[in-house]
């Protein structure tokens, strides 16, 4: 065929696809052109089967070579393509089925046996045709290879593409055109300068390829880039696609998101930080024992300080040296429920290294450490809690067994004044009848009933919404129905923080008591009236003293009615009077020796002192007085 130079002014946009396809189809823009003008005059190529043979096989040599190097370099950044499919899923999902269903066809095709050995020679006239057909076929297999590595490419979800020697993409996937808020096709031929990356990420790309193009080599760099998507960090690698003569032709450069594996390293490092933190902190003894040897692969400085060795002594020992024969022996049961359940919780004992054996608590768990099953043990001493444990059993017994009824109910009932029995003992079920699983949930007022009084009630009631201590005697009900007089002793018992939680009472049956204060009380009764109503006077005196603690007076506390009768005076005009307004002073010393030596004093009548000008005691009256408390009581007759 002749050729001819024409000269064509054409519009940009069609220089810039002519461009793109001849950089996309890796050959000339004249070709291009010349394929296009075919194309649009529907002419066929005047072409020798030499020269179609030749420049076919030259473009499939230089499809096949592309297609080496670019699965050689997706291979070696990411793995197999078929496993790279599943990380698709997340952004491109839409096309899964297509790249399935295209990549098995790559993978078919590229295995040959081919469709054109089914294809019979016997079925063309001449070898030329055949030649000619089979060139065809390839050629169509190759395009279609093309296309669906393109497809395989675009479909992946890490920023790919190829520059060329002078930093122009002649291939750029959908997560790179994604990346730049661009198509694939417009980004083609353009400069990655162009890009306008900041200038902390294009010096060092630059860097890179330039040093990709000299060495030959594969180059990595980590950058952080921001785009509309946000901020992330990318490792870039950079490979070399070298030509027939072993000079690099293009740079394939592939991007994989290393964000979320960033984020996991770094919250990896500092979980690492914080559990060596908590590790050497922790205030309890800590210990990895190798499950298998029982040695002590790690011990927290605490640990070794509590059982008295250095930590290098406490790393050299086994788990053996460190617990009590007790303990040993029920090591193995531990190992097996350790196996089945993951972790427990038990008591034990730990010897110190001087060979005292300290009450322990320990919580273990199996971990993998250092490549290695092993047991971590957090070890608190319980010694104090065993103490408190053990006083605490014993105030229980002194509780349950004591001969009081004690009741203690919770402060936080579903009604606050209406206080729920959490506890008694066995005092209140002699006392009332009622069995602790018969009470307990229930309210004390279940023993309250008719007779029971609503004073004392309501005492308790204004004290427990304060909170504070009172005590009461009031008539309850025993389970049977019978009525006895109790006496209650109630206090409201704070937390640690201060907070009231629970009120205690203590309880006393006091019937027989109860019964005594009302015979007292008649008894009393009938004392008074004898004493108001007797014929002969009748007063109590109380003695005043010093600070030596001599009498010095006597205050009159009492006097009966006969007593006002004669001395016409009303008690109110006589109580607190002083003993000389009453006695003739002569009387003093010896009221003084009934007092002080309680012997009574009987006098058949009184001197009576006419000179003395006493207007209360008459001459001849009889007196008796005898000692009572600090004083004493006297009675005489009055003889007007
Ligand atoms: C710990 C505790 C024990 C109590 N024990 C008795 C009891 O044995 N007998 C009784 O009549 N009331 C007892 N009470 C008082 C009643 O439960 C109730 O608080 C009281 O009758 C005042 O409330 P009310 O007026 O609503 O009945 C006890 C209260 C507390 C907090």
């Amino acid at each position: 065929m002749k050729r001819k130079k024409l000269t064509f002014r054409l519009p940009e946009d069609l220089i810039e696809q002519i461009e793109s396809r001849a950089l996309a189809t890796d050959r000339d823009r004249t070709a291009v052109v010349i394929e296009l003008l075919r194309l649009g005059l529907e002419t066929e190529e005047e072409e020798s089967p030499q020269e179609g043979f030749k420049n076919l096989s030259q473009q499939i040599k230089a499809v096949d070579h592309k297609l080496a190097q670019l699965t050689q370099a997706v291979q070696l950044n990411s793995g197999e393509l078929v496993s790279s499919q599943a990380l698709i899923s997340k952004d491109f999902c839409r096309s899964e089925k297509t790249i399935d269903h295209q990549t098995s066809y790559v993978a078919s095709r590229l295995q040959s046996p081919t469709v054109i050995e089914s294809d019979s020679i016997n079925n063309y006239n001449t070898g030329d045709e055949f030649e000619q057909r089979r060139q065809s076929v390839l050629a169509a297999m190759i395009g279609q290879q093309a296309r669906v590595f393109d497809q395989v490419l675009s479909a992946y979800p890490d920023p790919i593409c190829v520059l060329d020697r002078l930093g122009r993409f002649t291939y750029v996937n959908y997560a790179i055109a994604l990346l730049f808020q661009s198509e694939q096709n417009p980004m083609l031929g353009k400069n990655w300068q162009e890009l306008d990356l900041p200038p902390e990420l294009m010096k060092p790309l630059d860097t890179q390829r330039k040093r990709v193009l000299m060495s030959r080599r594969n180059a990595t760099l980590e950058v952080e880039y921001t785009s509309y998507q946000g901020s992330y960090q990318y490792e870039y690698t950079l490979s070399p696609i070298l030509d027939a003569n072993n000079s690099v032709e293009a740079i394939i450069c592939i991007a994989r998101d290393i964000t979320e594996r960033n984020q996991v390293q770094t919250a990896l490092r500092e979980s690492e930080a914080k559990y060596r933190n908590l590790f050497e902190s922790a205030h309890d003894s800590v210990f990895i024992i190798d499950a298998e040897t029982q040695r002590v692969l790690n011990a927290n400085w605490n640990a070794a300080r509590r059982l008295g060795y250095t930590h290098a002594e406490l790393l050299s020992l086994s788990a053996r040296d460190i617990e009590t024969p007790a303990a040993a022996e029920s090591n193995c049961e531990i190992i097996t429920q350790l196996q089945t359940k993951g972790s427990i919780v038990y008591e034990s004992s730990y010897q110190h290294k001087n060979g005292t054996a300290t009450p322990v608590e320990i919580s273990s768990g199996v971990i993998e450490y250092e490549g290695r099953l092993a047991i971590q043990s957090f070890v608190r001493e319980i010694s104090k809690r065993k103490q408190a444990e053990e006083k605490l059993r014993l105030l229980e017994l002194a509780v349950f067994h004591a001969n009081d009824a004690i009741v203690i109910t919770k402060v936080d009932s579903p009604e606050p004044l209406d206080p729920q029995i959490v506890y008694v003992n066995s005092g209140f079920t002699k006392m009332t009848g009622y069995q602790p699983e018969e009470i307990i949930g229930k309210t004390p007022r279940i023993l309250q009933g008719e007779k029971t009084n609503s004073t004392q009630k309501f005492k308790i009631k204004q004290a427990l919404s304060k909170r504070q201590p009172v005590k009461a005697e009031l008539i309850n009900y025993r389970q049977d129905g019978s009525e006895f007089w109790v006496s209650l002793d109630i206090v409201p018992f704070a937390n640690q923080e201060g907070h009231y939680t629970h009120f205690v009472a203590v309880q006393r049956e006091i019937t027989e008591q109860k019964q005594w204060e009302l015979e007292l009380q008649y008894s009393e009764k009938m004392f008074r009236t004898a004493v108001e109503n007797m014929l002969n006077c009748l007063g109590i005196y109380s003695a005043v003293r010093d600070e030596s603690n001599q009498i010095v007076d006597f205050k009159v506390k009492h006097l009966n009615l006969a007593t006002c009768v004669c001395n016409n005076l009303t008690q109110e005009e006589q109580i607190g009077c002083s003993f000389g307004q009453l006695f003739p002073t002569e009387l003093f010393e010896q009221f003084c020796l009934v007092v002080e030596t309680g012997r009574p004093l009987m006098r058949e009548s009184l001197i009576g002192d006419h000179t003395h000008s006493n207007k209360f005691m008459s001459p001849n009256s009889e007196l008796r007085a005898a000692k009572l408390g600090d004083g004493f009581v006297a009675t005489w007759r009055c003889c007007d």
